[in-house]
């Protein structure tokens, strides 16, 4: 009688963190540096822990970094480990053009490579080269393909890309050549898009445009979100409530087509940025109730 009274109520608390760690985002985006922090912080592997251990609770199966600073990769790999999740990885253009960049491009190819080997492949979904590089399409692709033969002649079968804005992955299919599109797209930049329409905009506009330059891609989203403060873009206002509804609409969305993994933006709030919008776009550490947003869609 007691074990089989054990065995229900366990049946139904597992029935109701899944229903709570429920969400249709593929993932969610994690800066290197600290929430709520005025200048740069690397976080700890304590911190990643306990972002990795938030993000799985709300539902997230992946966290992307868009660098390696900070040894953000062996500590979000190990944090992502412990918790289950898998890591789109990121190398970041640390001196803006990639040929400015190269010493620490190709220092960081190592460190993925050292990483790929003692976490395993299935712990990694792609790796980016760049996160809106200013630089021709022509160079970061040449890079990316340079990157991705290397990788693949010492065993790493990790699908490899660049992420960009994109308008540009639009206007400039090169941009999708390699082995998928990754794609910043935050309806709040448009200007014509009020917050509950987010997600319409990513599947009706975005996601389209995406497949018609980038035909048989696999397509990520690999940032979208909505800052809760900061000036407004004509019709996309800021607030906390703009950025509840924004993150609903993203996803439910999301539902429409689960071969397109989008990324919610972002972990935390980044105070160090340069203006209130860029600051605001965190998630977590806010009053905002992910089981709300994320409820049943
Ligand atoms: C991109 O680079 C060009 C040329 O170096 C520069 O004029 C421009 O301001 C840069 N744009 C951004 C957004 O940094």
């Amino acid at each position: 009688m007691f074990v089989k009274g054990l065995v229900l109520v366990t049946f139904f608390t597992q029935l109701y963190e899944n229903f709570l760690g429920a969400n249709n985002f593929a993932g969610i985006v994690a800066s290197n540096s600290v929430g709520g922090s005025s200048s740069y912080k690397c976080r700890t592997q304590a911190q990643w822990n306990q972002l990795a251990k938030d993000s799985k609770a709300a539902g997230f199966k992946t966290i992307r970094i868009e660098g390696f600073e900070c040894n953000a990769l062996e500590m979000v790999s190990t944090a992502a480990a412990a918790n289950n999740l898998q890591v789109l990885a990121g190398i970041y253009a640390s001196k803006g053009t990639i040929d400015a960049s190269l010493p620490q491009i190709n220092n960081d190819v190592q460190t993925f490579r050292a990483a790929y080997k003692k976490f395993g492949a299935k712990r990694y979904v792609g790796l980016t080269i760049g996160n809106e590089v200013n630089d021709s399409v022509g160079k970061i692709m040449a890079k990316v393909y340079d990157v991705r033969g290397y990788l693949r002649s010492v065993g790493v079968t990790t699908p490899v890309s660049t992420a960009h804005i994109w308008v540009n992955i639009r206007d400039s299919p090169a941009l999708c050549g390699a082995d998928f599109v990754a794609a910043n797209a935050h309806a709040f930049f448009d200007g014509n898009v009020k917050s509950a329409q987010a997600g319409d905009f990513i599947f009706n506009t975005v996601v389209p445009s995406l497949k018609k330059a980038c035909p048989g891609k696999r397509i990520m989203i690999s940032e979208s979100g909505w800052p809760s403060r900061g000036n407004p873009n004509r019709a996309a206002k800021t607030s906390l409530n703009d950025e509840k509804a924004a993150l609903a609409s993203l996803n439910c969305a999301s539902k429409r087509d689960k071969n397109v993994m989008v990324f919610a933006f972002e972990y935390d709030d980044q105070t160090w940025k340069s203006n209130d919008n860029e600051r605001s776009f965190g998630i977590f550490g806010k009053n905002i109730n992910l089981n709300d947003i994320f409820k049943p869609c």
